[in-house]
């Protein structure tokens, strides 16, 4: 089996050719200034990870025995870049070149914390900074010393880690973790997107200190679990981190749809896993966070609206509204933005089950011009997501209800064609209907829109200007109301 194993990773992991990773001239640059200030130093991190699992970046780290600042600046001088930033807390500093975004930091003994504004850190050499990495794949250096350019430099062993798709800490992984509680859920992310397992004497380290999680920033936090939505497979880290216990934590909202319930032999699925094969179902069609958010968040309000009847068994009435109204809370808690994308993740949440009931009853044109009239842009979206919540585990049942799905589809594609609903106005709008019966903004002119718009909605009269015009004549009858300006209004 190992054999098989080897075959399906990248080159770079069998033959490492090092020197290959590191060719751009920018690195024999600060290979020379490092040299001509009598220190070492080495390319490390994320960039030698992403090189050996074949994934190349243009962003590297730089550490190196000296002073982080000083490389920096002479490098940079050497590169006629005239734009570094320096963080002197952090004694880190940072430039662009080209395409390329390269940061140095000096090798540090004590812990590495990336959230602390005073770093407690004092000089070490370039071992003690990689004992103090996050995991043994990100403490993977390759040497920029003139004696060993190219040279892996791999004293935890992350190369193996890299082959056996293994997550490890350099260290005690309780001291690794209470350094950083951060890398509890950075932990959890790499073994996501890479697919790769957290070994578990790590592993049983995140539980002991889930609790820690509480000093690091939402901000972060929130980052890391986004990365996790937007892996090939998230339903891997969010098993994880409910594993863990960090999910509790930090969505409890979400834990809370754990669970069947059975009553009288009835029971209903568990919303936790449906969720989740729904959330794994959409990420094969789209790579879009938050159509991905609304399919994490459509059944989040069942816990709240379930209830049990004698004749029908479960239900969830009203879910999708109630889901609806709690997202703001939830994208407030997590420090998601509080603003059309929010709006988005609530429409479609509101909207889930629409699709779904038209492609179960007759699929009337009404039905699907209120559709389209409700989600306006976002239908493809809408429908995506619907299909990705068809998860039952009857094979009938599935393929009764795509191909209604696909009667939907169809139907959408005649009723945009010939009445173009999306992002739909109808033709007569309230201004001419104040100035045509010669009325002030009131009760009368609201009356009057919505029976037009209704009107066309339910095919009675065509989306059409003169049709609507008649009608709204009409309408204003029924009110009392007399035509005293048949002008247009001028065109603005
Ligand atoms: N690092 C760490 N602990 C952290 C954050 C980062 O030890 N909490 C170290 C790791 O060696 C990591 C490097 O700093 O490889 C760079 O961190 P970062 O740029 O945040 O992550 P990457 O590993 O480059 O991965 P990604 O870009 O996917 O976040």
């Amino acid at each position: 089996m190992p054999f098989c194993k080897t075959l399906i990773l990248p080159l770079q992991l069998i033959m490492p050719n090092l020197s290959q990773a590191i060719h751009h001239k920018l690195f024999g640059i600060v290979a020379e200034a490092a040299k001509e200030m009598n220190s070492d130093a080495y390319v490390i991190g994320g960039f030698v990870r992403d090189y050996l699992l074949d994934r190349p970046s243009k962003d590297a780290d730089i550490v190196t025995a000296g002073d982080g600042v000083k490389l920096a600046e002479a490098a940079a001088a050497k590169l006629k870049v005239s734009k570094v930033a320096v963080y002197r807390n952090f004694g880190t500093a940072m430039f662009n070149y080209r395409n390329w975004q390269i940061e140095f930091v000096g090798a540090r003994k004590e812990s590495y914390r990336g959230d602390s504004r005073k770093p407690d850190v004092e000089p070490g050499t370039i071992k003690d900074d990689q004992l103090r990495r996050d995991f043994t794949i990100n403490a993977l250096a390759i040497s920029l010393r003139q004696e060993d350019f190219g040279q892996l430099s791999d004293p935890f062993g992350g190369l193996d880690d890299l082959r056996n798709k293994l997550i490890r800490t350099p260290l005690d992984p309780d001291i690794t973790f209470s350094d950083d509680p951060l890398r509890m859920m950075r932990a959890i992310r790499f073994a996501t997107q890479l697919q790769f397992r957290i070994i578990p004497e790590t592993f049983e380290a995140i539980r002991r200190n889930k609790e820690r999680i509480s000093i690091i920033s939402q901000e972060r936090i929130t980052d890391e679990l986004n990365k996790i939505i937007l892996s090939r497979e998230p339903s891997l880290g969010f098993k994880l981190l409910d594993d863990a216990g960090l999910l509790e934590l930090i969505f409890p909202q979400f834990v809370a749809l754990k669970g069947a319930e059975y009553i009288d032999g009835k029971g209903h699925k568990d919303n936790f896993s449906h969720t989740l094969e729904v959330l794994d179902r959409i990420s094969v069609n789209t790579d879009d966070l938050w159509l991905r958010w609304s399919a994490l968040l459509h059944d989040i309000a069942k816990p709240a609206t379930k209830r049990f009847d004698k004749d029908t068994g479960w239900t969830f009435h009203g879910h999708e509204f109630r889901g609806m109204k709690m997202i703001p809370s939830i994208f407030s808690r997590l420090k998601l933005p509080m603003n059309e994308k929010m709006k988005y993740v609530q429409k479609l949440v509101q909207l889930h089950l629409r699709p779904i009931v038209l492609s179960q009853e007759e699929v009337t044109d009404s039905a699907v011009r209120r559709l389209l009239f409700d989600a306006g842009d976002d239908i493809d979206d809408l429908m995506t997501l619907c299909e990705a919540d068809i998860t039952s585990k009857n094979p009938e049942k599935v393929k009764r209800y795509m191909k209604n799905f696909e009667i939907v589809r169809q139907k959408l594609v005649e009723i945009e064609e010939k009445d173009r609903l999306r992002n739909w106005q109808p033709p007569v709008t309230g201004e001419l209907i104040m100035k045509s019966f010669g009325i002030e903004p009131s009760k009368s002119v609201g009356i009057i829109k919505t029976a037009i718009r209704e009107a066309i909605l339910d095919g009675l009269i065509p989306n059409e200007f003169d049709a609507a015009y008649n009608f709204m004549v009409a309408e204003g009858a029924k009110l009392g109301l007399k035509i005293i300006d048949s002008t247009p209004l001028p065109d603005k």
